[in-house]
């Protein structure tokens, strides 16, 4: 029996839950960009939240329009995108290489290659203008094809923080111009990209004016309903099922996160087929929870925890050992012997923790709670005794 569950981000789940606001809202600014006023939308969230199964649904439920997806890698080089957007073009809306580079010949642009797909050559005619008529000629080969009569061009971008580096001002902003001339001559090119929880923040501390042009939407964690489906909704298509008090925990720990909720699922299910019982019960749960935790402590909590200075783990253990999840600055100012001001300052950077109101702290990440709990790391290795 194949696992139903998803056991790594990046991959879209066997049964996709909820986002239907999100999907609606999609579907308004694609209409809204079909009549001749496109909108651009960031969808940003934290960590395995599922920008990525969103963004592949999205263009899923898209189907009449003209979508290309690529996800975003680090880069100096706006060119380096715009082939990529080039071959994926080629590759997802079937467009015919030859007229392509007809069209882009014009413009002065030459090839690597002469083979089926094409790709650039070195440009010389400067980046913003590369991408410019890259985009203008793909655009322009939608238009006439039969697909969808007004010609909506969709770029679905995952991973936009990627390229909010060093350059990535430069990157940004030749995207948006480009973006913004085209909507004005016309062109209903619409952009829906996703981003890590704090992509607003990065773009506008790298090129302010870019923030304007996309309306950000929020992916937010699972409601109790909502887990319930995805876990007994995949479970039960192979015959198998959650109890509610199994449900109710996988809930709490993992914060509504689909990428914690398909890890614990994940490895209970796994268990439950390896003993050949079709009910998931608390204590087999446990077991399975036990198993996931070990999976993020090689993955990630581990490191997280090494990176944390001696005086930070002090910290830490503090809001491992309490039941509370929110601890106020007077409080942990009395636990610890140094002034923590500094140190929470990092944590909250590195986001480990977040202030949740003013003077008033949290770790960031519950299951991170958990696995401290469980492996009492700060036992072992360099913490100061507080
Ligand atoms: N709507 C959904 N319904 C059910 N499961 C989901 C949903 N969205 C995401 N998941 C699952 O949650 C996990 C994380 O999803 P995804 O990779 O889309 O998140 P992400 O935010 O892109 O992660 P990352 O931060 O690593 O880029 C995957 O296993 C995916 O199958
Ligand atoms: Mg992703």
């Amino acid at each position: 029996m194949v696992n139903p569950f998803r056991r790594h981000t990046g991959m879209p789940p066997q049964k996709f839950v909820g986002r239907k606001r999100e999907l609606e809202e999609l579907e308004r600014n694609y209409q809204q960009t079909h009549n001749g006023s496109p909108e651009h939308t960031i969808l940003y969230g934290q960590y395995g939240i599922g920008k990525t199964s969103l963004l592949i649904e999205t263009e899923k439920k898209l189907k009449e329009a003209n979508t290309i997806r690529i996800s975003l890698f680090p880069t100096e080089d706006i060119t380096e995108i715009c082939d990529t957007i080039l071959r994926e073009a080629q590759a997802q809306l079937n467009l015919k290489p030859k007229t392509l580079r007809e069209g882009l010949e014009a413009l002065d642009f030459t090839f690597l290659g002469t083979g089926a797909k094409i790709t650039l050559a070195p440009v010389k005619m400067n980046p913003q203008s590369a991408l410019k008529a890259v985009l203008s000629e793909i655009y322009n080969e939608v238009k006439k094809g039969k697909k969808e009569k007004n010609g909506v061009l969709v770029l679905l971008f995952d991973d936009l923080h990627e390229i909010t580096g060093a350059s990535g001002g430069r990157i940004l902003s030749i995207l948006s111009n480009v973006m913004t001339t085209l909507n004005q001559q016309g062109k209903n090119i619409m952009f829906v990209a996703t981003g890590a929880h704090d992509i607003f923040q990065r773009i506008r501390s790298i090129h302010e004016s870019t923030v304007r042009i996309f309306h950000p939407l929020e992916i937010l964690p699972f409601t109790k309903e909502e887990t319930a489906e995805a876990v007994n909704g995949a479970a039960q298509s192979e015959g198998k099922t959650f109890e509610k008090t199994v449900i109710n925990r996988i809930h709490s720990i993992s914060s509504g996160i689909p990428y914690y909720i398909q890890l614990l699922a994940y490895y209970s299910f796994q268990l439950a087929e390896a003993e050949n019982k079709n009910k998931i019960s608390p204590s087999l749960f446990n077991r399975g929870f036990q198993m996931a935790l070990d999976d993020l402590a090689r993955r990630k909590f581990r490191d997280l925890y090494e990176t944390c200075t001696s005086e930070e783990r002090v910290i830490l253990q503090i809001f491992t050992e309490t039941m509370k999840k929110e601890i106020p600055f007077t409080q942990i100012d009395k636990k610890t012997k140094i002034n923590p001001s500094a140190y929470l300052k990092r944590l909250t950077e590195n986001n480990i923790l977040i202030k949740t109101r003013r003077g008033v702290y949290s770790l960031q990440d519950q299951m991170f709670k958990e696995y401290l709990q469980t492996y009492k790391p700060y036992q072992r290795n360099g913490t100061k005794k507080i």
